[in-house]
């Protein structure tokens, strides 16, 4: 794992709750309602080195000099279906962020990630984009959606998971190494089914209660 450029959020909070959306007894409710919170924590953990200016202010009792946010602006991206489990907890931290979306499936014949949705703000190449999928287990959609991404005009991009495999890691670090990864958690492995091990199951099923 060594050689993997990636980011791990190790906030006792994220732990915590992350924990708890492993256990199998966690219903969708509390699923949907810890990934929200931890997207949350993660936006603030991310956000922690954007730059700023000093501008005037005027109080009510003095003038004084006071800080902004300065820079790019954000649009939040998540990728469909299971994103949309980090959407709130990221907007919630930052609401003045554009949304994105980005749907991708897999095709049967040739197992690629092939777009069928792509909405994105109109100045995506002004903005930097928080791309969010709960699972990043091959690295498959995840660097099919920042290949279309970057198509569309992005210029910076943050990729913000929950759980990574190893091996999900890295293929995102080789196709696109400008990229910074942020997770929660690294895991062992992919199961023969594409699972991470031990990871929390299916995402999308546990946020939308469909399975
Ligand atoms: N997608 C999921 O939802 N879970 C995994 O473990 C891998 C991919």
């Amino acid at each position: 794992m060594s050689d993997l450029k990636v980011n791990v959020i190790a906030h006792p909070l994220i732990q915590h709750k992350l924990t708890l959306m492993r256990d199998e007894e966690t219903g969708t409710k509390d699923f949907r309602q810890l990934l929200e919170e931890i997207s949350m924590l993660m936006a603030y953990e991310i956000t922690r080195n954007m730059p700023l200016t000093e501008v005037d202010v005027k109080t009510p009792v003095t003038v004084c000099k006071s800080k902004v946010l300065t820079g790019k602006k954000i649009a939040v991206v998540p990728i469909l279906r299971a994103g949309l489990g980090m959407l709130n907890g990221v907007v919630n931290l930052i609401p003045a962020a554009r949304v994105g979306h980005v749907g991708l499936y897999r095709d049967p014949e040739t197992l690629k990630p092939v777009e069928y949705y792509c909405k994105l703000p109109s100045d995506v190449g002004e903005r930097t984009l928080v791309v969010v999928d709960p699972m990043l287990a091959t690295g498959g959609s995840a660097a099919a959606a920042i290949d279309l991404l970057k198509e569309k005009g992005a210029k910076s991009i943050i990729l913000m998971c929950l759980v990574a495999a190893p091996e999900g890691i890295k293929v995102v670090n080789e196709a696109h190494p400008d990229v910074e990864i942020y997770v929660a958690s690294v895991d062992e492995c992919l199961n023969d089914h594409g699972y991470i091990v031990p990871g929390l199951g299916d995402a999308g099923d546990r946020i939308f209660g469909t399975k």
